[in-house]
C-alpha cells in the first residue's frame, strides 16, 4: 500500500478487520479468489476498478447530508458538497446530459423515483413484459410498480424484434402516462425515436431505462436516449462499471413544465421525486465512487472496451449459431446473448445455471420470449461480456468460452438426468480450462488475483 494518507488508512482499516473479524475476512478473501477464477458471463454484472472500490471505502460516507450540494439540512459538508458537485458534472458530461441526479440507491429506486414524482398511483403505465425482456420496475405485478399503477406489457415479434406496431395499439387503447422503454433481456438496439413518437401521440412521459446499455450508450456504440426521452435511468454497477447505485438523466427537456407533477420542471421534479419524496440522506462514499467511475467511462480505453463488450458478444453469439444452438432474436447488438437451452439441449434453464456454475462458468437462468416455464426454472439462459471484455478476452477466447459451456451442457444432457448431475471428470477438467482461460486474462489492475 503506498505511502499515501487514503493509503494508510485503507491499509490500517484491512488489518483491523483481519484482527478483529478474522471471519469476515475470510469470507471477503474468499469471494475475491472465487471471482479471479471463474469466468463471470452475468450479463447484470461487471467488475469495479480498485480505484472506484478505494472511494467506496472511504470516510465520506460518515457525512450526514440531506439535501443537494449548497442546499444542506446539515452541516459539515463543505468538502462532501464538491465531490457530489464532481460526480453530477462528470454524469452530465459522460452522457451529454444538462441535468444528473446521482443520488439514486439504485436502478431500482431511480425509476420509482420517476414514476411517484411525475404520476398519481393508479395511473397507467406501459412497459415491456418480463417475459420478453421488460425489468420487475417497468410494471410486475411483483414490484411496487405493478402494485401502484395500472401496467400494461408491450412484447416482440416472432423474430424477437419489439413489436412496435403493438405498442402503438397499446397506447392508444389504453392512453398510458408512462411509455417505458428498457430492457433487461434484449439483445437488439432500441430505437428511441420510435418510442417518442408514440409517447407524443397520446400524451405520454418517456422514460428511458438504459440499465443494461449505459456504458455503450456513453462510448456512442448505442444510440443515446438523453435528448429523446423525457427522463431517462441508469444503474451504475454493470457498464459504468462503478459502485452499487443509480442516476437519473435528463436533456434537453430537463426544464420542461410539469404542472401535475411533483415540481414545476422535469428538473425540479426529479430533485424533490429523489429528496424528500423516496430517500434520506444521499450515501456519499457511493456517490464519491460514481464520480471516479464516471470518469473512467470518459476515457478512450472505455471506448475500447466498449467495442470489446461487443464484438465479444458478437463472437459468442456466432459460435453458438455454429453450433447449433439457438439464439433468442438470431445474434446480439449489445452485451446480450440469450440461449434457448431447452430448445437447444432439452435443459432447462436452472438446470443448465447449476452445472456451468459448478464448472466456474457463471451465467444466470432466464425466460425466453413465450416461455412457458416459470423464472426460477426457465428455458433459457442470458450470458453477458461486460466482464469478460475488461478482463480482455477476445472473439478467440469467446470461443474457448462457448466450447467450454457446451461440454458442461452436453454432460449433463447426455446423462439424461432431469435434476442437475454432471460427471466430476468433465466438471474437473473444465474447471482447469476455465482457470487457465483466467490466469492468462487476469482482472486489469486487481494486482491481489
Ligand atoms: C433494465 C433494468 N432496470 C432496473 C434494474 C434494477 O437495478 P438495481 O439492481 O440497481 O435496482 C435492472 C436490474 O437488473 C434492470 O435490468
Amino acid at each position: 500500500m503506498s505511502g499515501t494518507v487514503l493509503g494508510s488508512f485503507l491499509a490500517h482499516g484491512v488489518d483491523l478487520l483481519y484482527q478483529d473479524d478474522p471471519v469476515l475476512a475470510g469470507l471477503l478473501e474468499r469471494e475475491m479468489r472465487r471471482q479471479s477464477e471463474v469466468l463471470t458471463l452475468v450479463a447484470a454484472s461487471s467488475i469495479t476498478d480498485p480505484s472506484v472500490l478505494a472511494a467506496v471505502a472511504s470516510v465520506a460516507g460518515n457525512v450526514t447530508a440531506e439535501g443537494y450540494p449548497g442546499a444542506r439540512f446539515h452541516a459539515g459538508c463543505a468538502v462532501i458538497d464538491e465531490i457530489e458537485s464532481l460526480a453530477i458534472a462528470r454524469a452530465k458530461e459522460v452522457f451529454g446530459a444538462r441535468y444528473a441526479n446521482v443520488q439514486p440507491h439504485s436502478a431500482t429506486t431511480a425509476n420509482e423515483v420517476v414514476m411517484f414524482s411525475l404520476l398519481r398511483p393508479g395511473d397507467t403505465i406501459l412497459g415491456m413484459d418480463l417475459s420478453a425482456g421488460g425489468h420487475l420496475t417497468h410494471g410486475a405485478k411483483v414490484s411496487v410498480s405493478g402494485r401502484a399503477f395500472h401496467a400494461i406489457g408491450y412484447g416482440l415479434l416472432p423474430d424477437g424484434a419489439i413489436d412496435f406496431d403493438r405498442v402503438r395499439e397499446l397506447a392508444l387503447e389504453h392512453r398510458p402516462r408512462l411509455l417505458i422503454c428498457g430492457t433487461t433481456a434484449y439483445p437488439r438496439t432500441l430505437d428511441f425515436a420510435r418510442f417518442r413518437a408514440i409517447a407524443d401521440e397520446v400524451g405520454a412521459w418517456l422514460l428511458a431505462d438504459i440499465t443494461h446499455i449505459a456504458g455503450l450508450v456513453a462510448a456512442g456504440l448505442h444510440p443515446s436516449p438523453i435528448d429523446i426521452a423525457h427522463v431517462t435511468t441508469t444503474c451504475t454497477h454493470k457498464q459504468v462499471y462503478g459502485p452499487r447505485g443509480g442516476l437519473i438523466l435528463l436533456g434537453r427537456e430537463a426544464d420542461t413544465p410539469t404542472p401535475d407533477a411533483l415540481g414545476k420542471t422535469l428538473a425540479d421534479s426529479m430533485q424533490k421525486g429523489i429528496f424528500p419524496l423516496f430517500q434520506g440522506a444521499p450515501v456519499l462514499n457511493v456517490i464519491a465512487a460514481k464520480a471516479r467511475a464516471l470518469a473512467r467511462l470518459a476515457t478512450p480505453e472505455f471506448r475500447e472496451l466498449a467495442g470489446r463488450i461487443v464484438g465479444t458478444a458478437k463472437a459468442l453469439a456466432a459460435d453458438f449459431l455454429a453450433a447449433g444452438y439457438t439464439v433468442v432474436a438470431g445474434g446480439t447488438d449489445n452485451h446480450l446473448v440469450i440461449l434457448d437451452v431447452a430448445g437447444s439441449t432439452g435443459l432447462t434453464g436452472v438446470i443448465a445455471e447449476k452445472a456451468l456454475e459448478a464448472s466456474h462458468l457463471v451465467v444466470n437462468k432466464n425466460r425466453i420470449p413465450g416461455d412457458t416455464r416459470s423464472a426460477l426454472v426457465t428455458s433459457g439462459v442470458r450470458l453477458g461480456t461486460n466482464s469478460v471484455a475488461l478482463r480482455g478476452l477476445g472473439a478467440p477466447e469467446m470461443q474457448e468460452a462457448g466450447a467450454l459451456v457446451r461440454r458442461v451442457l452436453a454432460a449433463v444432457q447426455a446423462q439424461g438426468e432431469k435434476d442437475f448431475a454432471l460427471d466430476g471428470a468433465v466438471r474437473e477438467a473444465v474447471i482447469a480450462d476455465v482457470k487457465d482461460l483466467c490466469r492468462r486474462h487476469p482482472v486489469p489492475r486487481y494486482a491481489a488475483s
